[in-house]
């Protein structure tokens, strides 16, 4: 257990991109309210995701986390969780074919809802206000009233949140994961792709293995892991008062967890030397993410390493870097390097996405997915020199049909980003750019696999 920690402790500390609360009494409220709420997880499922992270840090198995940039409450809708739920699966399915190894699935979903901005404010015409942080601070609406903080927010984030996780968990457990299933999961706008053939391929030939285990006697609807499967919630540990009221001692180990989520991370604004987001993180048992900028020095990494995860615990750290497409290769291979030197266990996943924005000539914030792809190739490449592995992908995505990332086989162009633009932050992966990433994902852990086998021999 972290030494000299309170989960209160972090407001000693320096807090950028916390919202001012102007009724410090409502906001006292709304904090007993949630620390007398039911925790969203389990210390032990918290663990069990850490253990298979433990796996994947070692080289065996691969890291999937993906959902919105951020949640909404105009947005929470079953079919939305369950769509989003689905692209996650089939890019399992793909990754864990191709590979042979697990796939350990983590949803940006169930409690992603604040977000660090650029820019404290935003203006329209004349009017400046505050800007949009995510629907668990303030409203995305561009008027005083909706960009006013308000922290009963947090309790409906927390209902949103409690009834997501609800659904996944019936999901995950009760059938609609099962392999059996992957045919149905195929989705309608993903007939109009080259890689819907490919899925298809892939399913049937899950099938006939399922078909020989029958035959042998196995019965796929009896083993669990073919009749369900683990997924997990994750989101940024970014509103510190929410965080903190969802913290509890575990009875069965006295240790202390966030139980807003099975894995929490800490963004690239606030993971600086001392800040109260560091100081959060450290006394909690959950794994955690760390996201890996280019302002990231090797020694400002390896102390954070050190006040994270001072006991090198495989699996409590994933390393998330997200350089952009032409910064990553210099920019990772110095992380990498110190990372190993110091015997630090980490998991190294790649977040294509964050540093890859640029505004389209049509206004849209926009990423291209040609800029994703060529990130996610430097990064293998960085693994492959270097002799670590690289064991993850982060992604914003949604299994809806929108057009926000240019490019990819159903070619999204400039002009069509307005047809169906609806993320409430950063541009998303749509299900079929989300499919095609996962057939490139597994052409390039292939490639891995068949170097190691060869420096085996
Ligand atoms: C995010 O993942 O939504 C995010 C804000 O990323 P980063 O902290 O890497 O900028
Ligand atoms: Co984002």
């Amino acid at each position: 257990m972290a030494q000299n920690w309170t989960p209160e402790g972090w407001k000693a500390h320096e807090a950028r991109h916390l919202p001012l609360y102007e009724d410090a009494a409502a906001l006292s409220a709304v904090e007993t309210t949630l620390a007398s709420y039911p925790p969203l997880v389990f210390a032990g499922e918290a663990r069990a995701l850490k253990a298979d992270l433990a796996d994947v840090a070692g080289g065996h198995g691969f890291l999937l986390q993906g959902g919105d940039c951020a949640e909404s409450f105009a947005e929470f809708h079953p079919n939305n969780i369950r769509d989003t739920f689905r692209v996650l699966l089939q890019m399992a399915v793909v990754l864990t074919f191709a590979s042979k190894r697990p796939v350990v699935k983590v949803g940006r979903m169930a409690g992603q809802f604040a977000k660090p901005r650029s820019s404290p404010t935003e203006t329209q015409g004349d009017l400046t206000l505050p800007s949009y942080l995510g629907d668990n601070i303030n409203g995305i609406e561009f008027d005083p009233a909706s960009r006013r903080n308000d922290p009963e927010r947090m309790v409906k984030a927390y209902s949103q949140a409690a009834a997501t996780l609800n659904l996944l968990r019936a999901f995950a457990g009760g059938g609609y994961a099962n392999l059996r299933q992957v045919h149905q999961w195929t989705l309608e706008f993903m007939g109009r792709t080259p890689w819907a053939d490919k899925f298809s391929d892939v399913a049937d030939r899950i099938g006939e293995a399922l078909d020989f285990m029958e035959a042998c006697g196995v019965d796929p609807g009896t083993v669990p892991q073919l009749k369900g499967t683990s997924f997990y919630t994750s989101h940024e540990a970014l509103l510190l008062p929410y965080e903190q009221a969802l913290t509890r001692r575990d009875s069965l180990t006295g240790d202390w967890y966030a139980t807003s989520a099975h894995m929490l991370w800490i963004g690239d604004r606030t993971r600086f030397d001392g800040s109260a987001h560091i100081e959060f993180a450290r006394g909690i048992g959950n794994p955690l993410g760390m996201k890996c900028g280019p302002s990231l020095e090797p020694d400002a990494l390896l102390r954070l390493l050190d006040t994270l995860n001072p006991a090198r615990e495989a699996g409590r750290i994933t390393l998330i870097s997200r350089f952009g497409h032409d910064k990553v290769e210099a920019g990772l291979s110095r992380l990498v390097r110190a990372v190993k030197a110091e015997g630090h266990p980490v998991v190294w996943s790649c977040d294509p996405m964050h540093g890859n924005v640029v505004k389209s000539d049509s206004g849209y914030k926009t990423r291209p997915f040609d800029r994703i792809l060529t990130e996610v190739k430097g990064f293998f490449a960085v693994h492959r020199a270097e002799g670590t592995h690289a064991g993850g992908i982060h992604i914003e995505m949604t299994g809806q049909d929108v057009t926000e990332c240019v490019g990819g086989a159903v070619a999204i162009t400039d002009d069509a980003l307005g047809d169906r633009y609806h993320t409430h932050c950063d541009p998303r992966l749509n299900a079929a750019q989300s499919i095609e990433l996962a057939f490139l994902l597994a052409e390039m852990l292939n490639v891995e696999a068949a170097v190691r086998r060869a420096d085996a021999a």
